[in-house]
């Protein structure tokens, strides 16, 4: 039995945040978040939280297959994320998300694993489907980390945006995902200091700006008291950086295949000279295939990010049926990990 996964379905929130936009905000440039990130935009959602942004991803993925989610007997809803929209754990967005599409008789679960919870649950979905107890899982994966992030704090606001994913996972009798590997280390960057309470990436209570729109549509802060996003951006980036190598070759090991085998790579779109860090490393190891990204334009999305950099170059016409490519990622709690696929986007081979 194969398990194959469909191409994504997107939302990215209207609303566009510009380099130009945080130069009124912090004392930064657009220059220097260019060179040093890489970004130029990203997407601001006011007005819809992770479930309502899952709910327009998984409908934009019924309009791509040409299916309705109720009626393909979805087994279980997983929802990767990092921000509860109301603060609490239940209902579950699972849930609320299955109940606006009216996706019924299924299991509903979210999971918190920083931004690699959408690889995690891919890698979870493939291991229920091979034990043979489920048959067609809904994923949704979606982020609202700029309700998170302080805009005086110019450390952090400039790397993050808003989106949400959707997509199918399901047993066939093609082979769709070869292998996966997810692991937590302290090994894969330096250890954490005692002064960072709840390691490099992690959520501090305090006094911040929250971006916001006035009555005309323009971006305004308001001083709002809540948790904000607080981050060693060094030790993330050197972290990063060995553990999304350690985690290409692992899961290639996995697989039984070699840098050769592979035509592309999407990594977790955090910064574009980590990216750039890792393929000029795998270049001097043989890799000839394709690094494929466009943080310029979303930013970091956290665990949207490589569904979302899928869908872009599949409508770039650049991704194909019957490639293979490689996910990789990285990201709070110092979890990360990958899979390996071939791409499966016949639309019909889902609408059973
Ligand atoms: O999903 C995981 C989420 N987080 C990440 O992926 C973060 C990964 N890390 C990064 O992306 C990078 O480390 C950053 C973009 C956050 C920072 O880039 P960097 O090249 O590592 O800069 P740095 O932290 O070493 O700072 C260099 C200088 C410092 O000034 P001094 O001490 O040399 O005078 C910073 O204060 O740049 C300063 N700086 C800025 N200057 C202008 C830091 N942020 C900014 C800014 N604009 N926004």
């Amino acid at each position: 039995m194969g398990v194959i996964i469909s191409r994504p379905g997107i939302y990215l929130p209207p609303d566009i945040l510009y380099n130009s936009d945080l130069e009124k905000m912090v004392d930064t440039s657009d220059e220097w978040i260019r060179e040093r990130s890489g970004i130029a935009t990203r997407r601001i959602s006011f007005d819809k939280g992770v479930v309502e942004m899952g709910i327009e991803a998984a409908k934009d993925l019924e309009n791509k297959l040409g299916i309705k989610l109720k009626d393909i007997g979805i087994d279980m809803v997983l929802v990767a994320t990092n921000k509860h929209d109301k603060g609490i754990s239940f209902p579950q967005h699972a849930a609320k998300i299955a109940e606006a599409l009216e996706i019924d008789n299924a299991w509903y679960e979210d999971r918190f694993a920083g931004c690699s919870g959408d690889v995690g649950n891919i890698i979870s979905a493939r291991n229920e489907i091979l034990s043979g107890d489920v048959k067609k899982i809904l994923l949704i994966a979606g982020d609202h980390l700029t309700s998170m992030t302080d805009y005086s704090n110019r450390n952090t606001c400039i790397l993050f945006g808003d989106a949400g994913v959707a997509k199918i996972i399901q047993s066939s009798d093609y082979k769709g995902i070869y292998a996966g590997y997810r692991c937590g280390s302290f090994d894969a960057g330096d250890k954490q200091k005692p002064e960072w309470k709840d390691g490099f990436l992690r959520l501090e209570p305090k006094q911040g700006m929250r971006l916001s729109k006035d009555d005309e549509g323009k971006f305004i802060l308001k001083s709002v008291a809540q948790n904000y996003m607080g981050m060693e951006g060094r030790e993330i980036f050197k972290f990063a950086v060995k553990a999304m190598e350690k985690a290409i070759f692992e899961v290639l090991k996995k697989a039984d295949m070699t840098l050769d085998d592979i035509d592309y790579i999407v990594p977790h779109n955090a910064n574009l000279r980590i990216i750039d860090n890792t393929n000029s490393s795998l270049v001097k190891k043989g890799f000839k295939g394709l690094m494929l990204q466009n943080v310029a334009m979303y930013a970091n999305t956290s665990t949207a990010s490589t569904a979302l950099t899928e869908n872009y170059f599949i409508e770039q016409k650049v991704l194909v049926d019957g490639q293979i490519g490689l996910y990789v990622v990285f990201g709070a709690g110092k979890n990360y990990g990958a899979y390996i696929k071939r791409n499966t986007y016949d639309v019909n081979l889902f609408k059973k």
